[in-house]
């Protein structure tokens, strides 16, 4: 079978395309999947730079984020049948509560094999149904981007009607959060280095737009909206570039979920947290029931997923350097399957 294989850790370049990859078959307890659609994180361009630990250094078959339909089950299998349209989830072994060293050891595209390929195998536990009005690139788009935020604007932020959310850019998670904090009934806030971006992000609902490249000072632009309170919740994508800002921005006992490093790494200091008791906390994706979670809210709101751009699956090269340069809004998705070739008629 064609599949993707990440031969040397040095970006795009380290990408080849094989097509003699065994085809795998499932054991016991395992689904088989035919992928239709994958996409990228920041992520995937961290692991193909070597800058992600996988425990490996050489190939491994990449990405997290993949949709498909069942092809086969193998005994023992009661929760999936030929046909069923699924997605991997991004932790092979976390069902739900919470997370452990040892429940987010296996990852895909990371320390197991993710799913750039035509087929994969995965345990019972590892997929989940996708909500039935998406089509395949859309659902590709869920198990990464979609369950950090929904834990991160729902699950650990608790967002409430009313409250006021700030974004940084509009990449997937922060695309997916906005979309989440809506559905909430909040205030959004959104900063990106674009005003046509911005505008866009407006059409999806945000409330509030700053261009943090015009006005570097985006943090005493966010306080004045707020009319001098400060946010309840960011969604903080930037790391130590931005954090120093967002916690600036966020109310006396707002919440700053710790997700990304977009703007690199930096220092922080204590007292800017203590004074003003705010709570972070480190989000790292979410488990399987999080992830069922966002699906069934995505499914009874009719949420589509926001794609910027799809490749054919032989362009997963020219797709990992349009994530690298940033000029990207929402997801970028890879076709893995022709649509004519696809076995169902749904959703085609
Ligand atoms: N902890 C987790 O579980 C988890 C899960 C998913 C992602 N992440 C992390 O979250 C981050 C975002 O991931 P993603 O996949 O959504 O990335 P993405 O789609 O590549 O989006 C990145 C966006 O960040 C914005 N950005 C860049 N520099 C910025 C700055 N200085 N200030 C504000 N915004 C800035 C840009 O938006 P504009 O072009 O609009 O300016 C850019 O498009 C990454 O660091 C990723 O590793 C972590």
């Amino acid at each position: 079978m064609k599949a993707y294989e990440l031969k040397e850790m040095i970006g795009p370049d380290g990408l080849v395309m094989t097509s003699e990859r065994p085809e795998p078959e499932a054991g016991p307890g395992e689904v088989k999947i035919k992928v239709h659609a994958t996409s990228l994180n920041f992520r995937d361009l961290l692991v193909a730079g070597g800058r992600y630990p996988v425990g490996t250094n050489s190939s491994i078959v990449p990405l997290s984020d993949g949709a498909g339909e069942v092809v086969a089950v193998g005994a023992g299998v009661s929760l999936f049948k030929i046909g069923d349209r699924v997605a991997g989830t991004f932790f092979q072994g976390w069902s739900g509560g919470a997370i452990s060293a040892e429940l987010s050891a296996n990852a895909l595209g990371g320390s197991v094999n993710g799913m750039l390929a035509e087929y994969v195998v995965l345990p019972e536990g590892g997929v989940i149904h996708t909500p039935p009005h998406l089509t395949y690139e859309e659902a590709a788009t869920l198990p990464c981007a979609g369950v950090t935020a929904w834990n991160a604007v729902v699950e650990a932020g608790r967002v409430r009607a009313g409250d006021t959310v700030l974004l940084l850019g509009t990449g997937g998670v922060s695309l997916f959060a906005l979309q989440f904090a809506k559905l909430h009934g909040a205030h959004v806030i959104i900063a990106s280095s674009s005003d046509e971006k911005l505008a866009r992000a407006k059409a999806l609902g945000a409330d509030t737009v700053i261009n943090y490249r015009t006005t570097p000072e985006w943090d005493q632009e966010v306080v004045k909206a707020t009319g001098g309170r400060g946010v309840d919740i960011v969604v903080e994508v930037g790391g130590g570039g931005t954090l120093e800002k967002s916690i600036k921005s966020v109310r006396v006992g707002g919440f700053i979920a710790i997700i990304g490093v977009v703007a690199g790494a930096g220092q922080i200091d204590p007292r800017s947290i203590i004074g003003r008791a705010i709570r972070l906390q480190g989000i790292y994706v979410g488990s399987h029931e999080t992830f069922a979670s966002m699906n069934r809210a995505v499914y009874s709101t009719g949420l589509k997923p926001v794609i910027g751009r799809t490749f054919a699956f032989e362009e997963a090269q020219q797709a990992y350097e349009y994530q690298t340069g940033g000029s990207h809004f929402g997801k970028i998705v890879l076709t893995v399957c022709d649509k004519t070739l696809r076995g169902d008629t749904w959703n085609k």
